[in-house]
């Protein structure tokens, strides 16, 4: 083959090979919701009691936030971020 045609074969391939290394990290990238509020509250509000409460449970949202506060006050560990998508997710999931 002639060298010119190899060279231009190569960086094809290489350009095609970046391409979908940059596809496949663009999938990995986990959405900013990613560890939501439902990965949290598995995590985090399963320490102290299991989330059968929590499934028996149907609250507002603003009787969420009094519920993860109070909780939080007990000891669970949850940032203000972390506070707020529990908070939103148990409202979408468990609504009054
Ligand atoms: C540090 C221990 C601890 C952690 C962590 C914890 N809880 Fe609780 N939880 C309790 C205790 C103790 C009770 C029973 C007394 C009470 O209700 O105040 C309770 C009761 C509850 C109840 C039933 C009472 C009600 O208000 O409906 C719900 C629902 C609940 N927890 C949700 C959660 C959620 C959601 C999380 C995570 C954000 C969480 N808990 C994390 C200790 C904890």
């Amino acid at each position: 083959m002639d060298k010119r045609v190899r060279i231009l074969f190569s960086a094809v391939f290489v350009v095609a090979l970046v391409g979908l290394l940059a596809a496949a990290c663009a999938q990995e990238e986990p959405a900013p919701a990613a560890l939501g509020g439902k990965a949290l509250s598995e995590e985090r509000c399963t320490v102290c009691h299991d989330l059968t409460r929590v499934h028996n449970a149907q609250k507002s949202a603003e009787e969420w936030k009094q519920t993860v506060e109070r909780m939080v006050g007990k000891g669970a560990k949850l940032n203000q971020d972390e506070q707020a998508a529990v908070i939103e997710y148990l409202t979408e999931a468990y609504p009054k």
